[in-house]
């Protein structure tokens, strides 16, 4: 069993300072050691190496409606790069974030080592705008629509490089709780399998992983690509992050996810996203955020209670 550890410390999909910490904190907190405990060989990658990508931001929207869609692209293309040789060389792909833009880049590096591989998307969050829907103009609201080629003709040109042949029958999300307008028409137009916190309240996160598996992988045969969002579990248990929504996924609600797509065994890749040290009011916000993040992450690489 061998994993790669990327990370991308990156942090101009959204506006905030600090998200470009968390692969510092989370490899501090002994990411690395956790994961080999588990009988992983690792190896940790930086594809960004020692440039820094976080001062070239602007909050200035450009004329296709977006963010520092330049360097956006080409920290994804990088981070695309280096999930698909980590793939190529049979290692599983950790990549951990930084903010969710870096989607984009791990979903088409995944599609192009198996085009078979179904997304499944933990978040409160679609990010699925494309640059024609965000109001907000933050790229890490815009993967989804990226892979899957939605309202092509709006995307910034630098972003050509990106494979869009991610079908919306091969993507599932759960934990939504604050979906844009133009989202939910998306999800709706194109039938993406979304459960949000009401189905989760309703049939129990147990009966919704399996609900969302059948739709994705419904003769479980398919490589599995786990975007974790930490923003899906609830900000009582994970505070240090920069779009926080209340009424989220309990912190073993969250962990049983990846525990249950651990269980399939058809987990391919897994990236780890959106934990923000500086957004902690006390320490233990951080410690509990952090903390959380490497817990996911062992869960998803076969981490079990018993
Ligand atoms: N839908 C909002 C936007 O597009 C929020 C996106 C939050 N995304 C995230 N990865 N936390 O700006
Ligand atoms: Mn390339
Ligand atoms: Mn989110
Ligand atoms: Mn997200």
């Amino acid at each position: 069993k061998n994993a790669s550890i990327i990370l991308a410390p990156f942090s101009g999909g959204q506006p905030k300072n600090g998200v470009e910490l968390g692969p510092e904190y989370i490899m501090e907190a002994g990411f690395k050691q956790q994961v080999e405990e588990l009988g992983w060989n690792t190896e940790v990658v930086e594809p960004l190496g020692k440039t820094n990508y976080n001062d070239l931001q602007s909050d200035i929207k450009d004329k296709f409606g977006v963010k520092n869609a330049e360097v956006v692209s080409s920290v994804c293309h990088k981070i695309h790069d280096a999930v698909k040789d980590a793939a190529q060389d049979g290692r599983l792909p950790v990549t951990i974030g930084g903010d969710h833009s870096i989607g984009t880049a791990t979903v088409s590096g995944m599609l192009e080592h198996n085009p078979n591989t179904c997304v499944l998307w933990i978040d409160a969050h679609a990010d699925i705008n494309s640059p024609a829907t965000t109001d907000s103009g933050n790229l890490h609201g815009c993967p989804m629509s990226f892979v899957m080629g939605i309202h092509k003709e709006s995307y910034p040109p630098c972003f050509d490089w990106v494979p869009q042949n991610l079908k919306p029958s091969k993507i599932a999300y759960i934990g939504l709780r604050d979906v844009d307008k133009g989202e939910k028409q998306i999800l709706k137009e194109y039938d993406i399998a979304a459960f949000s916190m009401y189905h989760v309240d309703k049939y129990g996160i147990g009966k919704v992983v399996e609900m969302a598996l059948d739709k994705i992988n419904p003769k479980r045969d398919c490589p599995i690509h786990l975007s974790y969002d930490v923003d899906a579990i609830d900000p009582s248990f994970v505070p240090a992050t920069g779009t926080r929504v209340q009424g989220g996924l309990t912190l073993r609600e969250g962990l049983f996810i990846a525990e249950d797509v651990a269980a399939t065994g058809l987990l391919s890749s897994v990236d780890i996203v959106e934990t923000n040290p500086l957004l902690g009011e006390h320490e233990n916000h951080v410690l509990d955020t952090v903390s959380a993040a490497c817990a996911i992450g062992r869960c998803a690489l076969g981490e079990s209670l018993l």
